[in-house]
């Protein structure tokens, strides 16, 4: 067997400070030797060194041989945890052994492993792409080569991870809350994190995080994993006595799910994986990177549009003369998308009926949208709908025609939620419906942009009498295709009952996420900041919301709503038209300070500064060049200091000289004294510093009250 690129058996991938080595040499699957800091530029005799060093000792009471993690492992290589492949045929084929029979490097950073078991009449196939800004993409594709069916129990994608990974983070959340982080010691066995709930879930870990001990945002080696999948998944971390530790992931499969007939196959997600030896920002660097160099990616060509989205300000009371006023005011201000969210189609007054009828409701609107989409397009702005696709109320002509569209399992109808049902995309039918409907919609009127909202877990979720959440995942993934094949101008923004559904594979066709249901700014600086580790700011979508927040009834300034919804996709989804005309002003300096600002914003490094307040929190973005930034200091709650401390502001050129100056976006912050008492770089309106000095010894900053931001802006003086 010939290993392409390499005369010794030894691959060596290396991009952006990442190395990745396997070992062929041996029998059987390739070693995965390293995956981690860069090797340098090694030879094959040093590659060989370094390959046999890692070789482990044989222990006592063990297997005779050294057990190495391999690309795939197996239990028939005598791994132990958690194997790669499991699955059967009739009770037969249960442990599969497989040998490569070709090993391809079609381009700079990719590999492909094919192997085979041939009694076991499987094939296995391994892409892996450490793409140029280190973000590792991983999938294994199985093949029923024998004639009877086999049965794919589960197949992950699983990277080692050295003994010096001590520290897990990952997250959870709920409806309003999500991508909140967890801590703890990676222990022996296996922290796996599972998502069942047939979409990817409020409470799914974007991303799970191993790192050296105290790893940060600008410290520690860290190793990420993410699951690129809107299905049901599975994200672990396994550290075994054994003397292995891997990050794995894939689909959770249900049984019986997967059963592949002769010839087909079966092909895991992208197990989307990063390693930073500069702390989690490293780890954005790499997804972010990645997502920013995609064909669809909408980079400077296509600036953020400012958003109206009117959910918040009217809800289902859908009325054309009130809608025309919030146009009108939104556009005054400087608005340039209105999205009309739900409530437009037919029998949707409230959220117990109408799903599935995507026919505008004659009641409310006897022109059809035409009035208010001419309104909107007439003030300049882009128009958006909101749309449900693939969901359906009992009460609706869509179920009254056809109950048996329904994802179903044991004749029942499936426990309500918001209540609705899913919709069985699966049934050809009941997908051609949608599509047409969509497609209808999407040709009579001049809609730039779909709020495309998924409301619901699953539960049940059957076709045809079988298990059906990876069908009609991808069935989903088919749909917005087509869609966007159809109508390749029309954005599509990701949301999930908030951000329920926020992952890789979905963010292939689509152009934002909706990160929460939750406009409260406080709640947002952690679902932003979290969420933000993996996405770009230009893909999260952020608003400011009514003062009084709906989600948590807490009040928050306009100044500080308008600090957090700058460091996304940002919008408003308020009644602007019962503003005062301070919050409209403020509304209007906050937009244009958006617009001449978001070329750096949705284009620079984004950075977090390790402040040791929990209270107080920095972040910023870093302009490509280096030579500007904005940076939000953002006191969160009450410091137990009287004053904060120097903060210190990351990710500058450490040789240039910055004048750092503090900008008065949307109204300044209070605090105690914040106008009279500021620190004396403050109160002399800025500050003029080496970007090393401000990584380095920082910045005093003011006493602020909690549930404040000051803005700061920082431009290459020399
Ligand atoms: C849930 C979404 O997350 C909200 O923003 C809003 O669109 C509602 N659905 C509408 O029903």
């Amino acid at each position: 067997m010939a290993v392409s690129g390499t005369a010794i058996g030894l691959v060596h991938l290396r991009r952006a400070g990442c190395s990745i080595l396997l070992d062929f040499r041996n029998t059987g699957m390739p070693a995965f030797v390293h995956w981690g800091g860069d090797l340098g530029d090694c030879g094959d005799d040093e590659l060989a060194a370094i390959a046999d060093a890692l070789v482990p000792p044989v222990p006592p009471s063990s297997f005779d041989v050294p057990i190495r993690l391999t690309l795939v492992p197996q239990r028939s290589d005598g791994h132990s945890g958690r194997p790669g492949l499991s699955g059967h045929r009739g009770g037969q084929d249960w442990s599969p052994s497989f040998t490569p029979v070709r090993v391809d490097q079609p381009a700079v950073g990719v590999l492909e492993v094919e192997a085979r078991d041939d009694a076991a009449a499987l094939t296995l196939t391994t892409q892996l792409d450490l793409t140029p800004p280190g973000l590792l993409r991983a999938r294994h594709t199985v093949r029923n080569d024998g004639a009877d069916g086999y049965q794919v129990a589960g197949l992950a994608v699983t990277l080692p991870v050295p003994a010096q990974a001590s520290e897990l983070l990952d997250f959870t959340g709920r409806w309003a809350r999500e991508r909140h982080p967890q801590r703890q010691a990676f222990r022996f066995g296996t922290w796996s994190r599972e998502g069942r709930r047939g979409r990817t879930g409020h409470d799914a870990t974007i991303g799970l995080m191993v790192g050296t001990d105290g790893f940060d945002f600008g410290s520690g080696e860290v190793w990420a994993a993410h699951v690129a999948w809107s299905g049901d998944h599975v994200t672990y971390a396994e550290r075994s006595p054994s003397g292995f530790a891997v990050l794995g992931g894939g689909e959770l499969l249900e049984a019986g799910e997967v059963l592949l007939a002769a010839g087909e196959e079966y092909a895991t997600p992208w197990l989307c994986a990063a390693y930073s030896a500069v702390g989690i920002d490293g780890i954005s660097d790499a997804f972010h990177g990645w997502l920013r160099a995609r064909p669809q990616h909408p980079g400077p060509d296509r600036p953020r549009p400012v958003v109206l989205n009117t959910w918040e300000a009217v809800y289902f009371d859908h009325d054309l003369d009130r809608l025309r006023a919030l146009a009108g005011v939104a556009a005054s201000i400087g608005v340039e998308r209105f999205v009309l969210d739900d409530g437009w189609f037919r029998h949707r007054r409230d959220d117990s009926a109408g799903l599935g009828d995507w026919y505008v409701d004659e009641s409310i609107w006897p022109q059809g949208l035409h009035p208010l989409v001419d309104h909107v397009r007439g003030l300049g702005m882009q128009f958006g709908l909101w749309v449900e696709p693939e969901m359906v109320n009992l009460d609706s002509d869509l179920y009254q025609a056809h109950p048996d569209w329904l994802l179903s399992a044991g004749g029942r109808v499936p426990v309500a939620w918001r209540k609705q049902q899913v919709l069985d995309l699966v049934n050809p039918d009941a997908y051609a419906y949608v599509l047409e409907r969509l497609d209808a919609l999407l040709t009579e009127y001049d809609i730039g942009y779909l709020k495309w909202d998924q409301n619901r877990d699953y539960v049940d979720a059957g076709h045809a009498g079988r298990p059906a959440v990876r069908d009609q995942t991808l069935a989903v993934y088919r749909l917005m295709d087509e869609l966007r094949a159809r109508h390749p101008d029309v954005e599509i923004e990701d949301c999930s009952s908030g951000g329920a559904r926020v992952d890789l594979e979905i963010l292939q066709r689509t152009d934002r996420i909706w990160a929460s249901d939750s406009n409260d700014a406080f709640e947002r600086q952690t679902i932003q900041r979290w969420t933000g580790v993996f996405l770009p700011p230009e893909l999260i979508g952020a608003h400011i919301g009514p003062t009084k927040s709906h989600q948590t009834g807490r009040n928050l300034e306009v100044s500080f709503r308008a600090a957090t919804a700058l460091f996304g996709h940002a919008g408003m989804e308020w009644d602007i038209t019962s503003t005062t005309d301070d919050e409209r002003a403020a509304l209007r300096a906050w937009i244009e300070f958006y617009k001449a600002n978001r070329g750096l914003l949705h284009t620079g490094r984004v950075v977090r500064g390790d402040h040791p307040d929990p209270s107080a929190w920095v972040h910023g973005v870093v302009a490509a060049d280096g030579v500007e930034a904005i940076f939000a200091y953002v006191q969160l709650a009450t410091s137990a200091a009287y004053v904060p401390g120097p903060v210190r502001l990351p990710g500058l050129l450490p040789d240039r000289s910055y004048r750092v100056q503090p900008v008065d976006v949307a109204g300044p912050p209070s605090g105690m004294g914040y106008a009279t008492r500021q620190p004396p770089w403050l109160a002399a309106g800025g500050v003029t510093m080496s970007g090393r000095a401000l990584a380095t010894t920082g910045l005093e900053m003011p006493c602020l009250n909690p549930e404040q931001a000051l803005l700061l802006l920082a431009r290459a003086a020399d």
